[in-house]
Order: structure tokens, then sequence, then C-alpha cells
């Protein structure tokens, strides 16, 4: 038996892997990674892989980086751990500086936790409570959209609307408002999104007639709904979307968990519209994948909203053990410190246009590539069995799943949205990993769809 067959064998004894079908490894049996490095992981047979999904998202510097790594040995003989009531320490207030410098206007206050659902949680539990608590408790209720994904704690999942992973909890989650989400490759308005003038807003503009009064906030995924496929849609939705928040007095959350860090080609997806939301969710990019944390970011005036004696019973009385975990935030100093330092955005930038490019020639002309998304280095392509009547592949077919274990076998990891494939990488991959990428994503899907 060689050395992966054991490991398996071992793991699955034992382990429940999140976001799968455990019957699925009986005939693909979890890959054993055994170190990482740039944008390569290697498993214990030796075989490599690009991951150009960073690890579910995380990765902005290519794995192992030298001096993220570096940072971390260092405060791991300092300062492993501290509670964070009533105590502080200088990396964590070092990690505030730096996140001020890089935040939309106005957002200035930190809440740490350790996940990105669990920030979509206090997101939601800090809205309702200001507003409760600040003369406006007849706004009880949350609105989001169709087709959206905040995470998969029972309030996160009531702000999602991906059957998948909430249907069967539906009859015990929170009633939320569902404002329909854009959607622009099949724009029911036959608009295009570099032109529209966002007709499709008035199903938003709807729903605040109806609901706003009742409504504390309006959370969303700002440019991006991720793992709803990569659906792209303008900043002017965004824009319209916090005048209307505005005139109805309703709070706007950004969930920029896997927009944020310069994913989109700018900082925040937010920017690109030159607005800032009253709470934002950041996660991910932050640390570079090292450790797990998140932020709910807020401003003055929510944090006003809770200010007053205990008596007051008005705290946020929200909490996580590993809140402002000092290894967390010491990875997540060194890899904003270098994000700026190496002007890092700036040359993924350079590289998106041509990756974008890249993506265009190859599979503009390609029989079922339906669409080709993209922002920043994000591509997205989304497979279709027609695309005049951009008619979808059959779910059961499982048309991405297929591609993504044969591109495997040429050591590329392609993890699929349904039947949408993208590239999401380390913000530092490299034009040639790039392209050694982009034919053995031709080649998989070719081996799968024109067998
Ligand atoms: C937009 C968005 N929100 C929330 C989450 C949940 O984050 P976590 O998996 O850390 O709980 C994710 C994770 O993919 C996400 O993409």
């Amino acid at each position: 038996m060689n050395e992966s067959n054991k490991c398996v064998e071992k793991d699955l004894a034992h382990i429940w892997h999140p976001a799968s079908q455990m019957k699925d490894y009986e005939d693909f049996p979890p890959i054993i990674i055994d170190h990482g490095k740039g944008v390569k992981l290697y498993d214990v047979d030796g075989n490599e892989y690009i991951d150009i999904i960073s690890s579910w998202w995380c990765n902005l510097l290519g794995h192992c980086n030298d001096e993220v790594s570096e940072a971390l040995k260092e405060q791991v003989d300092k300062l492993d751990h501290v509670l964070f009531a009533n105590f502080s320490h200088k990396i964590i207030i070092e990690l505030s500086e730096r996140l001020i410098k890089v935040m939309p206007e106005g957002l200035n206050k930190f809440s740490f936790v350790d996940n990105g659902s669990a920030s979509v949680e206090c997101a939601l539990k800090m809205a309702f409570q200001y507003c409760a608590q600040n003369g406006k408790e007849h706004k009880k209720r949350f609105m989001c959209f169709t087709d959206a994904y905040h995470g998969e704690t029972l309030g996160a999942l009531s702000v999602g609307a991906l059957d998948e992973y909430s249907k069967v909890f539906e009859r015990i989650m929170v009633d939320t408002i569902k404002v329909q989400a854009p959607d622009c490759y099949r724009c029911p308005y036959n608009k295009h999104r570099d032109s529209c003038e966002c007709e499709c807003f008035e199903d938003a503009e709807k729903k605040f007639e109806e609901y706003g009064h009742e409504t504390c906030a309006m959370i969303i995924e700002p440019l991006i709904q991720g793992s709803a496929g990569m659906k792209i849609y303008p900043p002017l939705y965004l824009k319209k979307l916090r005048a209307l928040c505005d005139k109805y007095d309703v709070l706007l959350i950004a969930d920029e968990i896997a927009t944020g860090f310069g994913r989109t080609g700018k900082m925040f997806a937010v920017d690109h519209a030159g607005i800032s939301p009253d709470i934002m969710c950041i996660s991910k990019g932050l640390t570079n994948g090292y450790m797990a944390m998140a932020v709910c970011v807020s401003t003055d005036e929510i944090y006003e909203g809770f200010y007053g004696d205990y008596a007051d019973n008005i705290a946020f009385m929200h909490s996580h053990t590993y809140a402002g975990n000092p290894l967390a935030a010491s990875v997540a100093n060194a890899t904003l410190k270098i994000m700026e330092r190496d002007n890092v955005l700036e040359d993924a930038n350079e590289k998106a246009i041509w990756l974008n490019n890249r993506f265009h020639e190859i599979f503009d002309s390609h029989l079922n590539v339906g669409e080709i998304r993209q922002m920043g280095l994000i591509n997205a392509i989304e497979l279709v069995e027609d695309k005049e009547s951009k008619k979808g592949f059959d779910s059961s077919e499982r048309i991405g799943y297929k591609i993504y274990k044969e591109a495997l076998k040429d050591g590329l990891m392609l993890r699929p949205l349904g039947n949408v494939m993208y590239f999401n990488p380390p913000l530092v991959i490299t034009k040639e990993e790039l392209e050694e990428s982009l034919a053995i994503c031709k080649k998989s899907i070719d081996n799968v769809l024109l067998k």
C-alpha cells in the first residue's frame, strides 16, 4: 500500500469532509496534501497541483510564503492566545491600524471573530440590536438576494438562498425577504452588464417599498455572487442600492468575505462603486489562508448606538473564544504589509487584462462556453448545453465535477461551482502558471464534453 492509500484509509475511517457527499469518496478518495509552496500543492505521492482557486479563495500570496511564515514563527513564541474581553495586544492594534488604511470611508470599528459565517452572524445581530435600541424596534427583518451565499450557520443560511445548503433547514430558519439578484447572463431585460441602467433594480425598489419600513438591514455579496457561480453584476447596481437603503433607513451589509483584498481588482468590491456600506464582513484573504480570522467592520454611528452604562443593557454581547487571536493577527499583518509594499494588486491587475484576453481567445468559439465573466483575476466560464438558448446542462450530469476530476489528473485544482469553471488564483501567480492552467482547463473541458 502506498503512502497515499494508507492515509486515505485512516482519513475515511474518521473524518467527515465538508461540502461533499461522503459516498463520492468511495471512487474519488481525498487527495492527501503533504506540503504547499507558491501556487502549488504537493501530495504525499509527489504529484503537484496548481491551486487555481486559492484553496477556497483564501490564498493571495501563495502557499507558505516565507515572510508570512516568519511572522507566524516569531509570534508563536511570544503570545499564542489571550482572551479578548478586557485584554488586548499590540499585534491586533497594529492590524486595526493597517485595516483602517484600506477600509472604505467611515468603516472604522472592528469586531474580530474567527470565520466568515461568524462575521455574518455578528453583522446581522449588530444590525438588529442597533435598530432595537435606537428607536427603530419595528425594523426586525433582513433582506438578501436570491442565489445569495453568506455561510452556513443558521443565521447566515437564512440570508442565503442556495437550496443545496439551506433547503432542509427552511422550517427553522429566520424568514427573510428575497430581492431578485441581477442575472446578467440571462438578463430578463435583454441588456448587457457593461451598458445597462440596471433595469433589474426594479425588484429591489418594489421590495423596499413593501418591506423597507420593517427591514433593519440588507446583506449582499457586492458585484460577485461567488458560490452562485461567480455571477457578476455592475457597480451601478450597488450605487442604486446604497441610495435605496438610505431612503428607507435600511443598513447595508456588504459581505466582502470572498471579494475582499484585491480579488475584484480593487481592495474591496464596493470600491468599484465608490460606496461605503454600514457594516462589512471580511475574512479569507485577510490571513492568506494561514489562520481562521474574520472581522465585522462597522461605523462610528453604529458603535455609538451600543455605548452606555452597563446597566443600560445595550452592550453588544457577542463573543468568540478565538476573537482577535494573536497568531491570526500576525499573519494578517504580514499579508497586508506585503500587499502594500510589493504592489501586489497593481501587478495582479496587469495580469488580469492579459488573462481575460487569453480566456476569450481560447473559449469564445467553444461550443459549450455560454459566457466568460471576469473581475480582477477571477475568470469564470459558464458551460451550457446550447449557446443559442443558454440552456444549461442538467445538474444530474455533473459536468463540472467530471471536468474537475479530469483536470486533477493533469495537476490543476479546478473545483467547479455547478457547471461554472473558474480561476480565482493567488494574486502572485505568474503568466506561465496561468498559461499552463488554461491549457489543462481547455483539455479537461474537451475531454469531458467532446467525448
Ligand atoms: C461571500 C461569503 N460569505 C460567507 C462565507 C462563509 O465563510 P466561512 O466559510 O469562513 O464561514 C463565504 C465562504 O465561502 C463566502 O464566500
